[in-house]
């Protein structure tokens, strides 16, 4: 048996929000006690799969960095470092790619559904999923935090480490999926949507860096409904019960719980109790983003180590993989 080995990626898309840290960075942090062996990657080379602006993007990588170490990424415990650093992962990307045919990339949902808003891919776009593929194996990773979204593209993993092994040799642990059994944080705008960074309603989308007077105004705008009174029930009220499960997930309470202290209340003056919870949650973390982001020099050190420590795991996959090959 290999040793169990963690690994995910997270795109440089500037500080994250809500529903990333309570759908993945949150369990990202606690499997760092968990398991022995842990890498976090963030995935430049994947971001420019859509137009980057090259001077914001240096910045969204600093930012993003500094979100993580500020949300409890360790990186005493963990490796945590910039993809573009270890050229191993476009190498075998390319390798992985000439074992993939066509149709198997064609079908992923992802590639359907943003192909379509762009009119026309990048071959990059269409390969992304190697790419994820390659991400993976580069470290014989057995263990892979994602989310429902990724399931498919964590299968293509699977089968490329498979088909790797039958034609070359066993080398590669098929890597599992870590589901996160977080809820999908809603908008706060549109409760039938998800959470997400590129929302374009105004107010939908809480940032870890907003302030509490961010906080207090977005939650009070938050969509519910007619009904004053505060249940739990994400079919019929989906913009209450959002607000009730944000509320047990940043208070580490119980839905059950949270109905309990919410009894008596409207939905108005329930608001205020969600924005209590989700200010206390967040305001260490915003403080802390401030605190590192203000010294380049740190994260740049703190990027650099995590570098040459995944560097030193890959190149000697990768020489196994470049002999298996032929080359
Ligand atoms: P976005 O949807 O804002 O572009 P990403 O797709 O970059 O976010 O997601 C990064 C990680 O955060 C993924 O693991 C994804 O499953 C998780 N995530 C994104 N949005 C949410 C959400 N609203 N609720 C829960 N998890 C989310
Ligand atoms: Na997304």
């Amino acid at each position: 048996p290999s040793l169990m080995r963690v690994f995910s990626g997270i795109q440089p898309t500037g500080v994250p929000h809500l529903g990333n840290y309570l759908g993945a960075l949150e369990s990202w942090v606690s499997l760092q006690n968990e398991y022995s062996s842990v890498l976090y990657s963030i995935v430049d080379l994947h971001s420019i799969t859509q137009p980057q602006d090259p001077q914001l993007l240096r910045e969204s990588i600093l930012d993003m960095a500094a979100s993580l170490l500020a949300c409890g990424i360790d990186p005493a415990r963990s490796i945590l470092f910039q993809q573009s650093v270890v050229s191993e992962h476009a190498e075998l990307c390319w390798i992985l790619g000439c074992l993939t045919s066509m149709p198997r990339l064609r079908h992923l949902p992802q590639w359907k559904m943003k192909s379509k808003q762009k009119n026309e891919g990048s071959v990059g776009l269409y390969t992304y999923p190697v790419l994820q593929a390659a991400d993976i194996l580069l470290y014989k990773a057995t263990h892979v935090p994602v989310g429902e979204d990724q399931v498919q593209h964590l299968e293509l993993a699977q089968d490329l480490a498979r088909i790797f092994n039958n034609k070359y040799g066993e080398l590669f642990p098929e890597p599992r999926a870590l589901l996160s059994s977080t809820r999908k944080v809603k908008s706060l705008r549109d409760p039938s949507c998800k959470m997400s960074k590129s929302d374009p309603q105004k107010f939908a989308t809480i940032f870890l860096t907003d302030t509490p007077e961010d906080i207090v105004f977005k939650i009070r705008r938050a969509v519910t409904d007619f009904t004053s009174e505060v249940t739990f029930d994400p079919e019929g009220r989906p913009g209450v019960s959002n607000l009730v499960s944000l509320h047990a997930a940043v208070s580490g309470l119980t839905v059950e719980d949270v109905l309990i202290q919410a009894r008596g209340l409207d939905t108005g003056k329930y608001k205020s109790l969600v924005s209590e919870a989700v200010v206390q949650r967040l305001q260490p973390i915003r403080l802390e983003i401030q605190r590192l982001r203000a010294d380049r020099g740190h994260l740049l050190s703190v990027l650099a180590e995590g570098g040459a420590k995944a560097r030193s795991l890959a190149a000697p996959v990768m020489t196994e993989v470049r002999k298996r090959v032929g080359f």
